[in-house]
């Protein structure tokens, strides 16, 4: 099985990615690393470890369906099988969605289906939740509610700033995506019917 990592900004999850991808913890190729942002920082560590690399800008088409036709017919040239997003940015066509339907998988730094949304950490944080956590799911048409894959709680301490938090949310994800990414890859979660 071959995969693509979307990533539109630092890249941490997709360096955890990359190391499990060369520790065989995953066993599938990472075949590409795609941004919608041509100064990520991701692209730059997909570079350092030579996994092809493609940045296409969304400002060049008319709509996110031409957009997203010109991103699918690029994964049909690199032959991937599954997408794995990995704090992309942008939300997906339905028509790319039903092209890859069961086969893309996101992760969100929260327990959904709490705190939905881009600030899932700080949200959690403010309610004063005692328990949060991080989730891998796929991902459908309606954001952050695609089937569950797996989930880790992280606790929240009596001392945490938001930042000690977001820290130890980070290192969560960080184990558990190359985790649910090799789970899917071998066959062993799938979309559910
Ligand atoms: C992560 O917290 C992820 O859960 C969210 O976006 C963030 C991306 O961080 N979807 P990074 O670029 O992987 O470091």
């Amino acid at each position: 099985m071959n995969f693509a990592v979307f990533a539109s900004g630092y890249g941490g999850n997709l360096q955890a990615i990359i190391d499990a991808v060369k520790k065989k913890k995953i066993k599938a190729g990472l075949e590409l690393v795609f941004s919608d942002k041509a100064g990520a920082f991701a692209l730059k560590r997909a570079q350092k470890s030579k996994i092809p690399i493609l940045c296409i800008d969304p400002k060049d088409f008319s709509s996110r369906e031409e957009f997203d036709k010109a991103v699918l017919a690029q994964l049909e040239r690199h032959k991937v099988d599954f997408i794995v997003l990995a704090g992309y940015m942008r939300l997906l066509s339905g028509h790319f969605i039903r092209q890859y339907h069961g086969k893309i998988l996101n992760i969100h730094p929260a327990l959904l289906p709490s705190f939905k949304g881009v600030h899932g950490i700080r949200d959690a944080f403010a309610h004063g939740v005692k328990v949060t956590g991080v989730t891998v799911h796929f991902v459908i048409e309606d954001v952050d509610a695609g089937p569950i894959i797996a989930q880790e709680s992280v606790a929240v301490r009596p001392k945490d700033t938001l930042a000690s938090l977001e820290a130890r949310i980070h290192k969560a994800e960080h184990r558990l995506y190359p985790q649910a990414i090799d789970l899917f890859a071998r066959g062993k979660v799938i979309f559910p019917r």
